[in-house]
């Protein structure tokens, strides 16, 4: 009983199967599933052939025993079996062709059940070697098939994951750094799905930000350019790359000089050793790291002279060229009258990047604690200029401007304001003539002092004379004793 329902499932089989073949799609190298649903091919006696004959056999199963698999070093390790499906990894240029699942009906009645042709999705990149960003690059994607069967759906996937449909057998990418790595040829049919890859290498700068670079004065930003770390100057080499170099290009309203683009440095890759000229380094160093591709500028501390664009750009012998530019925008404070001010002098304060500021971007100022400003500035929108008509002692210390984009702050620069009083000045002058009259003053009596002691010693002087007696009188009595006791009777 048993053994007809199986003949009748697989009569059933036959007659729907009937000498089609199923064809499944694979790139060499990659894993293929030949499908058994509902066949059951875990229980009865079957067999996985190249051709018909069951001589050529790859893989049998018998009810007493599991799936045996052939000898032959070719297929070891590459072949299995699993409930729903004949598994053949790391396919073979050899293995394209047929496959076929025979079961054992009866006693030396062997039929085939289903028919697989594995046919071959081949994909391939022109030029096969390292392209430089801006090159065309023809990639291609190719099924083999018997009879130009359509029933195959072709598409592209690039690394970054965009979906690219090929038309005509192939596809031309004008190639970006986003397009180094794997791009994937994807034929799908009938729910079914087969990847063949390629892979390119493209020469390119990392990107260089979508907006400019806002920094205060007297910070030391670095100015970005380099490679990314999967490539290395010896690829670039082999595209003959021949000189890297820096340009500034000042923002025309600080520009001096009468040369619109200065050349800062220079690499020559015809050079034996890879290392930096300096031409016009304006205080800009290079970065370590050269060997490593990041060829960026190290700042000294920036001033409004430095606003503008820097290019950084490689040059290759056939005119192709990679080129990033980073705009540099200083924020500064400008003092109509300078830092130092006088009580009640007119000032304006101007925070500014040189030039009118783009409409997406505004100012915040922060005065002075003390300052009326606070007061008069409105919560929303400060403007660039700040007018005081009079400065007061208030204004005093350091007033902040805030450069915002949305409600992020890009930077922020500063400025000390020093105010002196006029009354002051006034109040200096008087206290020191004050003072130079009480040193005259005292001067004076000091000297009328001195005057009239020196008058008191003289008279004092004058009268100790008159009273006492000369010793040379004395003297004169002792030398001549004779006249003593006369006296002394
Ligand atoms: C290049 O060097 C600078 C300074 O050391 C560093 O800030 C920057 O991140 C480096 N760039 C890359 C891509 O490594
Ligand atoms: C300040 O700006 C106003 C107009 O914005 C101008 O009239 C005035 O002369 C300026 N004052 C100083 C001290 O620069």
């Amino acid at each position: 009983m048993k053994f007809l329902i199986e003949l009748l499932s697989v009569m059933a089989a036959l007659l729907w199967i009937a000498g089609c073949e199923e064809v499944v799609y694979a790139a060499e190298g990659t894993t293929v599933d030949l499908g058994t649903e509902g066949l059951q091919v875990n229980t009865g006696y079957w067999y996985w052939s190249r051709t018909t004959s069951r001589q050529d056999r790859l893989a049998w199963h018998n009810p007493l025993s599991d799936w045996m698999f052939t000898n032959d070093k070719r297929w070891t390790g590459r072949l299995s079996v699993s409930r729903d499906a004949f598994r053949i990894t790391n396919v073979q240029q050899e293995d394209f062709g047929t496959f076929v699942l025979s079961k054992l009906v009866k006693i030396s009645d062997v039929r085939p059940v289903k028919t697989f042709r594995l046919s071959k999705i081949t994909a391939s990149a022109h030029p096969p070697s390292s392209l430089v960003a801006g090159e065309p690059a023809t990639l291609s994607c190719h099924v083999d098939s018997a009879d130009n069967d359509n029933m195959a759906d072709i598409y592209w996937l690039s690394p970054a994951g965009n979906r690219i449909r090929q038309r005509e057998g192939k596809v031309q990418v004008y190639v970006t750094g986003q397009d180094n790595g794997i791009w994937s040829c994807v034929v799908t049919w009938e729910q079914k799905e087969a990847r063949a890859t390629v892979s390119i290498t493209v020469l390119d700068l990392l990107p260089a930000p979508l907006h400019p670079h806002y920094v205060a004065e007297q910070s030391t930003p670095n100015i970005d350019c380099s490679f990314p770390s999967y490539l290395s100057w010896k690829q670039f080499k082999a595209r003959d790359l021949q000189e890297v170099h820096w340009y500034f290009i000042p923002k025309p309203q600080s520009r001096l000089v009468t040369e619109s683009q200065q050349k800062l440095f220079s690499i020559s890759l015809v050079d034996k050793t890879l290392a930096w000229t300096f031409v016009q380094s304006r205080g800009f160093t290079p970065v370590l790291g050269l060997l490593k591709g990041n060829v960026s500028l190290n700042s000294k501390s920036v001033t409004a002279e430095d606003r503008g664009d820097y290019v950084c750009t490689f040059n290759f012998s056939s005119q192709l060229l990679l080129k990033r530019t980073v705009s540099v925008e200083v924020l500064q404070i400008v003092s109509s009258a300078g830092p130092a001010l006088l009580h009640g002098q007119p000032v304006n304060l101007t925070c500014s990047l040189g030039h009118t500021l783009p409409s997406d971007i505004s100012v915040k100022w922060f005065p002075p604690e003390r300052s009326s400003m606070c007061s008069q500035l409105s919560a929303e929108h400060h403007p660039t200029r700040i007018v005081i008509p009079k400065v007061s002692r208030e204004d005093n210390g350091i007033w902040k401007c805030d450069l915002r984009r949305g409600g992020t702050s890009l930077t922020s620069a500063e400025i000390t304001l020093t105010i002196t009083t006029k009354w002051s000045v006034w109040m200096l002058v008087t206290i020191c003539g004050a003072a130079v009259t009480i040193f005259v003053l005292l001067l004076l009596i000091c000297i009328t002092w001195r005057h009239r002691q020196r008058n008191m010693i003289h008279r004092q002087h004058g009268f100790c004379r008159c009273k006492t007696p000369k010793p040379k009188r004395i003297l004169q009595k002792i030398t001549h004793p004779a006249e003593y006791p006369l006296s002394a009777h």
